[in-house]
């Protein structure tokens, strides 16, 4: 087993808020991430993640427990661990008096590095994030997923051995959603350490290796994705639609179908390891739901299960 790249243990923060209690955004999280892994923070929004990540990438000081980074201490060795990371902020962060090239230029050049060697890696970079032709363009020039691709291809001009990324594709159309997933796929496959959050269960399953659950600053659970499905939650669920004013009065006849039943406000979800059976079943008790439908788990159903709540809000 590698030695970890980051190790956090009982990490706490808790806000100062004026005329109250402090606020604890991060409440004792504990996890390792070992060189090249991908691992993910996967939660709703005020989970805390990006307090997380802040602390992680030695800009926001913790309050309490212990936190490593390649090694150091970020309350001692904040400049060191930040010239080895590259950072994606959940809010984009460029500079809008600069074009796109100069953003990746100046940021290489505030790391220290040559002039020349700045110049060449913002020309790989700007077709990397495929910004060719906004080389010259202003920020506010650029529409809101080329300002992401920009951030990111910004955090990587230092070849960083650890990337940041907060919520990396928020924001983003289908296919620039995939092409950052195939962008952070090569990093990865090159031996970058990728830590992200998400809300996506999709973006969870496809990038990261291993994953923690994580709500109101606590880790919920932990593991990859199919281990977190195949622990906390049936092979395949059932969605069942009886019209939003029935579902409530239909769900107490659903009982014992399944493995459990969920009621939200629009559907009905049964967890059964055999779907098609559960709705033969739902209709031998003479119900006729106005649609259904037969999936696979996915982490969407182990965060319902854990929290009760759903992961986008
Ligand atoms: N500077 C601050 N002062 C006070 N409270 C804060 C501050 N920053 C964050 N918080 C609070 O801490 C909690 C966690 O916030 P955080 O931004 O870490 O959540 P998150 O998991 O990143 O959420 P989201 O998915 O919405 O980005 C929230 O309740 C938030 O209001
Ligand atoms: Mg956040």
């Amino acid at each position: 087993m590698s030695t970890p790249v980051i190790t956090a243990q009982n990490l706490a923060k808790s806000y100062r808020v004026k005329g109250k209690p402090d606020f604890v955004a991060v409440d004792g999280l504990s996890f390792e991430v070992t060189a090249g892994e991908s691992f993910g923070l996967l939660g709703p929004n005020g989970a805390g993640k990006s307090t997380t990540m802040k602390m992680v990438g030695a800009v926001s000081s913790r309050t309490g427990g212990s936190l490593s980074i390649l090694g150091l201490d970020p309350d001692r060795y904040g400049p060191e661990i930040r010239s080895r990371l590259g950072v994606v902020p959940q809010q984009d962060n460029l500079d809008a008096e600069l074009n796109a090239r100069e953003n990746l230029y100046i940021y290489g050049r505030y790391f220290g590095l040559p002039g020349k060697v700045c110049r060449e890696r913002a020309e790989e970079l700007l077709s990397f994030a495929q910004l060719e032709d906004k080389a010259t363009a202003k920020v506010d020039q650029l529409s809101g997923g080329m300002k992401r691709r920009l951030t990111i291809a910004r955090a990587l001009i230092n070849e960083p051995r650890i990337l940041l990324l907060d919520e990396p594709t928020t924001g983003l159309d289908p296919q620039a959603r995939h092409v950052l997933w195939d962008r952070l796929f090569r990093l990865k496959e090159q031996g970058t350490t990728l830590v992200l959050t998400t809300h996506y269960m999709d973006e969870a399953e496809q990038l990261c290796d291993r994953l923690v659950v994580v709500d109101k600053g606590r880790i919920m659970a932990e593991g990859s994705p199919a281990t977190l499905i195949r622990e906390h939650s049936s092979r395949e669920v059932l969605e069942v639609r009886f019209g939003s004013d029935r579902n409530e009065q239909v769900a107490p006849q659903l009982a014992g179908i399944g493995d459990r039943v969920e009621v939200l406000p629009d559907r009905i979800l049964i967890y059964a390891d055999d779907g098609e059976a559960a709705l033969e079943r739902i209709h031998a008790l003479g119900l006729e739901p106005v649609t259904s439908l037969v999936r696979r788990s996915s982490l969407e159903d182990v965060f319902l299960r854990l929290t009760g709540r759903s992961l986008v809000e």
